[in-house]
């Protein structure tokens, strides 16, 4: 094909050093993708700041725009959704590429299933590779007509012009998108749509559709009730620095000895918080400062020093609330004295990558004794060496990776790193400027 040639991105980072500093991390992923959906739905014209200018976020605003919603920017963080309310989305002009994007495409699920139109939802080979029956199998009981393919994967094909009716829904997994995309769906349906979740999982839709004056009922932690038929009305959102994000730094700076770092305006929803309760389980030094809330979301400052850990046994009851943070927090564990187990946490094995063979086998790689389990992890702390490791195209995990260079004996070379962009965007500059000795390296 001509001179298309693929480049991969590798980081290559050196051993040693601290982390020092005080900044604001990138916009949070989850608030971000709902605030264009929620806006795009609204009646009125939403305006955004601090949205997260990441390739995931990034496609969630080209679908809405493929469906003819005014959105504009992103502009340094600033963007104004002109809504069409619950009904004027119009029929894209082909499939909607959601990119890495699992958020995209379950929560798009949902807000498709009760459209006029047909959709085919498609994404990248990991996205594409992830299980969909999870949301589509609901939300064909709730009368929607989508096809998968095969093995319950996308594409999705989404038959417009169904009428859906509510039900009452016991989530076989904690999963907070499907909670959403189902709640969407809620809003097209006839009666009521009452999910209950077998564990806590972040609440930002609950959240959302609260700030956008649409009335919903929230029994107790885990049942959240909603009515077809009602309006979304435009909001101002301020959207808080993502704490997923921040954990990587959290992480290196509880690691790497004489570190000290302030993140600013942190989201600490107490949905989100499993990272900082685990990490200080295990003996880390930080401390929450200035806690206040902005548009809805709870946020602080973070201050993380360094602090000796210990392995400890990672109480499952807190895994929905750091189920995107364990990457980071197994390179925590490795640095650790003693063993950590985690256990209750198979969902890890079907995020961008699986994330309990990718990381074991990374660990593995720097002389780490690592073994994954059915659904989780066991890992023996000790001395990181040197090496190369494959993040598999999975953000997280080569972000986890960089840090971990800050306790190795020798340098580490992190394959297939382009796709950081999709969440942290920057995360190489930053990662610099707090004192990781980091290049990147373009590999034709
Ligand atoms: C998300 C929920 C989580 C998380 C993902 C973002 C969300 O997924 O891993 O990064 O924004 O609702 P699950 O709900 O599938 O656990």
């Amino acid at each position: 094909m001509g001179n298309f040639q693929m480049t991969e991105l590798n980081f290559l980072v050196a051993p040693g050093g601290a982390l020092h500093g005080q900044w604001r991390v990138p916009g949070d992923k989850s608030i971000s993708h709902r605030a264009i959906m929620f806006g795009a739905l609204a009646e009125g014209i939403t305006t955004i700041t601090g949205f997260l200018d990441g390739e995931d976020c990034l496609a969630t605003i080209n679908a809405f725009r493929a469906m003819g919603v005014v959105i504009g920017g992103p502009d340094q963080g600033r963007v104004t959704v002109h809504g069409v309310g619950l009904h004027g989305l119009q029929a894209p002009a082909g499939p909607l590429d959601l990119g890495n994007s699992g958020t995209s495409m379950r929560l798009m699920s949902g807000i498709l299933a009760g459209q006029a139109f047909d959709c085919v939802l498609t994404g990248d080979a990991s996205l594409t590779g992830r299980p969909m029956r999870r949301i589509t199998e609901p939300l064909t009981r709730m009368g929607a007509r989508i096809t998968t393919g095969e093995r319950g994967t996308a594409p999705l094909q989404i038959h417009g012009g169904q009428r859906l009716n509510g039900i009452d829904y016991p989530l076989p997994v904690a999963s907070a998108q499907l909670k959403s995309g189902l709640l969407l769906a809620g809003l097209y349906a006839e009666g009521m749509t009452r999910i209950t979740e077998p564990a806590p999982t972040r609440d930002h839709t609950e959240r959302m559709l609260e700030g956008f004056g649409y009335p919903l009922q929230r029994d107790d932690e885990r049942t959240v009730t909603i009515s077809g038929g009602g309006r979304l009305t435009a909001a101002t959102l301020d959207i808080p620095a993502d704490l997923s994000s921040a954990a990587f730094f959290l992480v290196g700076a509880s690691i790497a000895p004489g570190s000290d770092l302030l993140l600013e305006h942190v989201g600490v929803n107490p949905t989100r918080t499993g990272v900082i309760d685990i990490l200080r389980l295990m003996g880390a030094n930080i401390e929450i400062r200035n806690p206040r809330l902005a548009g809805g979301e709870p946020v602080a400052d973070l201050r993380v020093r360094y602090a000796p850990l210990h392995g400890i046994r990672i109480p499952e009851a807190l895994v929905p609330l750091a189920i995107d943070e364990f990457p980071a927090l197994f390179i925590a564990a490795a640095c650790a004295k003693g063993v950590t187990v985690l256990t209750g946490a198979a969902e890890l094995r079907v995020k961008e990558s699986d994330r309990i063979q990718v990381m074991a086998d990374g660990l593995n790689a720097l002389q780490i004794a690592a073994g994954g389990t059915a659904d989780g992890i066991v890992i023996q702390g000790g001395t990181l060496a040197g090496g190369a490791v494959n993040s598999h195209g999975d953000h997280r995990i080569a972000m986890s990776f960089a840090m971990a260079a800050l306790r190795a004996s020798g340098p580490i070379r992190i394959h297939d790193c382009a796709n950081v962009n999709t969440s942290f965007p920057g995360f190489a500059d930053l990662a610099r400027s707090a004192g990781l000795q980091l290049q990147q390296e373009a590999v034709a």
